[in-house]
């Protein structure tokens, strides 16, 4: 408890402010429309949560009994991971589920699970990021990758989603 509290608690909330940094960088429109709404920003937060995953996969589950999922057979004992990445992108759920609208409505994403185990620390993690991205926005009128886009790399941490490093000029 005391890891995920401290650790998991930490990188995935980094994971969260620097990929929602990226994505807004990477869709100018929506930067646009959040610096001049900067209301927007709670439903914002689901949004750049949903889009940018900061954590991809859920912990795994055991099946406890043979059962079907969806026309699959999971026997007895199997290890089951749900894969949010994908779930928050399911086309049948989300309409244009590969576009980052800061608005959408309803926004039923599974940034943080779903169920007995939903993340504890969501309140906290929400906050921090609206805190992160508002003040960032409201203190800097430029934000610069100061790299090429295409060089920066994800750590290789699954089944986390964030990136190596995000070397930027504020001014
Ligand atoms: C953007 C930030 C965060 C994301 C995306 C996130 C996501 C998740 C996910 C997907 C799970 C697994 C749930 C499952 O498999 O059912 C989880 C569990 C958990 N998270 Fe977070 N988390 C974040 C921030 C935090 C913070 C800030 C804390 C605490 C300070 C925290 C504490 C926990 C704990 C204790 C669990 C285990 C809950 C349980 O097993 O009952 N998380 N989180």
């Amino acid at each position: 408890m005391m890891f995920l509290l401290l650790l998991a608690g930490h990188d995935t909330t980094s994971n969260l402010i620097g990929n929602s940094v990226v994505a807004l960088l990477d869709h100018p429109d929506q930067l646009a429309r959040l610096r001049a709404e900067p209301d927007l920003i709670d439903d914002g937060i689901e949004e750049l949560l949903r889009f940018t995953a900061p954590v991809a996969v859920g912990a795994p589950r055991v099946a406890l009994e043979d059962l079907e999922f969806s026309g699959t057979r999971i026997p007895k004992g199997s290890r089951v991971f749900g894969m949010l990445i994908s779930a928050n992108r399911d086309e049948s759920v989300f309409a244009d589920a590969d576009a980052l609208d800061l608005s959408r409505t309803p926004n039923k994403h599974l940034a943080f699970a779903s169920g007995s185990h939903y993340c504890l620390g969501h309140h906290l993690a929400r906050l921090e990021g609206r805190i992160a991205i508002t003040q960032l926005l409201e203190r800097f009128d430029h934000l610069e990758i100061t790299v090429p886009r295409n060089s920066l790399r994800l750590r290789p941490i699954v089944p986390l989603r964030g990136l190596e490093s995000l070397p930027m000029r504020l001014h």
